[in-house]
């Protein structure tokens, strides 16, 4: 069965293009963003492990540990990865695992007969420090990613952890956030002492708090 949001992230250990591991080991405290795609040496997934690799530093800034996986060998993502460099300017800068088995791939549930192949599509898992699912996300192998959108969620999901909050459509960090409609505005006056905005009672609009 597919994991769903809540389900404890599935352990395993692995081969990757910085030795063996296991997960849990190895994201230890941080949290983690397991991604799959397709296939070595393939156009899409060239361009998204490149642009992973110059986001380190905002995974960082968010204790997020990154590592990718897809059903080839140790050997193939080496070999590509210095492709990946030479054409997307970067350092591979996070582990690869290699599924050639597929152990992860059915663990995940990142293989989809139905998508043409027995290589993984493009699925992303967020892990938080608890080991606990925290947003899956799965697209087609013809769809690149936005790790824009991964950093974004990852900043409302950390941010809504620590307080009463939820974040509205189209979200940055930064932006005014939601009260959510559990607290009622009794409660929320000791949450929200410089107040907020009602603009329909289960509507109301308040500063980042942690800004
Ligand atoms: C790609 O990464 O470019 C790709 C892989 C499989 C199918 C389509 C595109």
């Amino acid at each position: 069965m597919a994991l769903r949001l809540g389900d404890t992230a599935p352990d395993f250990e692995a081969d990757t293009t910085e030795g063996r591991i296991r997960f849990h080991d190895w994201l230890g405290d941080a949290w983690g963003v397991l991604f799959s795609h397709p296939a070595d040496y393939t156009p899409v997934c060239t361009t998204e492990l490149g642009e992973t690799a110059k986001l380190k530093h905002e995974f960082d800034k968010r204790n997020t540990k990154v590592i990718a996986v897809s059903v080839d060998s140790v050997e193939d993502h080496k070999g590509w990865s210095k492709d990946i460099e030479e054409t997307q300017q970067c350092t591979v800068n996070f582990p690869i695992i290699a599924d050639e088995h597929r152990q992860v791939s059915q663990l995940y549930d990142m293989l989809h007969p139905g998508e043409g192949d027995a290589s993984t599509v493009r699925s992303v898992f967020l892990i938080d420090p608890n080991k606990k699912v925290r947003m899956t996300l799965t697209y087609p192998k013809s769809a690149g990613r936005n790790f824009e959108e991964i950093l974004r969620v990852i900043d409302s999901i950390q941010l809504t952890d620590g307080y009463k909050v939820a974040t509205p459509v189209n979200w940055r960090d930064g932006d005014d956030v939601i009260i959510v409609p559990t607290l009622s505005d009794e409660e929320a006056k000791a949450h929200f002492p410089d107040g907020w905005k009602t603009i329909k009672p289960y509507l109301r609009v308040t500063k980042q708090p942690n800004r």
